[in-house]
């Protein structure tokens, strides 16, 4: 006790870094892409000041920006031209993605490809599915909707995706998709699932840039209820027990305790730093009242200090700059 313990002699400047117990470094980041089929140049998101949608036609010159960053890996989401019932689009082998994912493997074949698994950008309804009535009105069906995000996985693993990762939040969706890949000869295609992935008010500014917002009702019947650490933990360990390769937590900042107990089950941890985290650092900075740099990467190192492996992160490319 005070005064023979000081923890002050090891907090001077010259000895602070010895004893720093975590660290942010580049290869944790995964940049955020959204493509867009109709696009001819890129596209900025009013609601993400510094994001775009970009035409698929730029694809490889952003890859390349981005592996020259130091960057290892993107998460790809796709704007298709079209929408219907069914999301048919998501699994055209030319569809936005499948192009945007041959573009990138071809002009940078290390940089890791990773796609978002799900219907919602693709489907007039909005929704991460197929929907129908059921016995409390309409809403996503579950097991006919397996079988779409199985034909969608295979899609973009035939495209030559890195990393599938569904982001749907229906039972069963990695133990469907593991078997359809090992059916189609994509054993080595690996699984990131959007595991414990909660209703979240903070995905507002994401739903504009991928046009993927609901006609009718709220997601709250498939994904968590905020309120709800137990089911979160029991959700990734269904999923790490259906196969899946990475775990997820998503939202990032406001979920840290989930984050910490997922990781505690010994996959490898992806938290999505999301739209609605990345807009309320840029929109208090844009009115100076936080500082951007500082805040940016304090919220990272605590994502990274809570247990993730990874981050997927609007904030990707600047922080790269920013750890150089
Ligand atoms: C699609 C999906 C969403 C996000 C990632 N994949 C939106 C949603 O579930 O409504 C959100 C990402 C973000 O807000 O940055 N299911
Ligand atoms: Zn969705």
């Amino acid at each position: 006790m005070f005064p023979e313990r000081r923890l002050r002699r090891l907090r001077k400047r010259t000895m602070q870094p010895l004893f720093q117990e975590t660290a942010l470094c580049t290869d944790d980041l995964v940049v955020p892409l959204f493509f867009d089929e109709v696009a001819t140049e890129p596209v900025p998101i009013a609601s993400m000041p510094g994001q775009y949608r970009y035409p698929v036609g730029m694809a490889a010159e952003i890859a390349q920006d981005i592996a020259a960053a130091g960057i290892r890996a993107v998460i790809l989401f796709g704007i298709p031209a079209r929408k219907d019932a069914g999301g048919t689009e998501a699994y055209n082998p030319e569809g936005v993605i499948q192009q945007s994912v041959r573009a990138i493997k071809s002009a940078v074949p290390e940089l890791v490809v990773i796609t978002d698994v799900c219907a919602c950008e693709y489907t007039d309804h909005g929704h991460c599915g197929i929907v129908g009535e059921t016995p409390c009105g309409p809403d996503l069906l579950n097991d006919p909707s397996l079988e779409l995000m199985s034909q969608i996985a295979v899609s973009h693993a035939e495209a030559g995706a890195d990393i599938v990762a569904p982001s749907c939040m229906l039972d069963g969706m990695v133990m469907a998709i593991r078997e359809e890949l090992d059916c189609e000869g994509y054993e080595e295609t690996a699984i990131m699932s959007y595991s414990s992935k909660f209703a979240s008010a903070l995905y507002g500014p994401f739903r504009d840039a991928a046009d993927s917002g609901f006609s009718f009702g709220d997601r709250t019947t498939y994904q968590m209820s905020p309120a709800n650490p137990r089911e979160a933990l029991l959700e990734s360990e269904m999923d790490a027990k259906e196969g899946a390769d990475i775990l997820m937590v998503k939202p990032a900042s406001l979920y840290l305790d989930i984050l910490q107990s997922v990781a505690s089950l010994g996959l490898p941890v992806a938290a999505y730093q999301v739209s609605g985290e990345y807009a309320m650092i840029k929109a208090a900075a844009a009115n100076g009242w936080i500082d951007e740099k500082a805040v940016a990467l304090e919220s990272l190192l605590a994502i990274k200090r809570a247990g993730a492996d990874l981050i997927i992160t609007y904030y990707a490319m600047d922080a790269a700059g920013w750890l150089k």
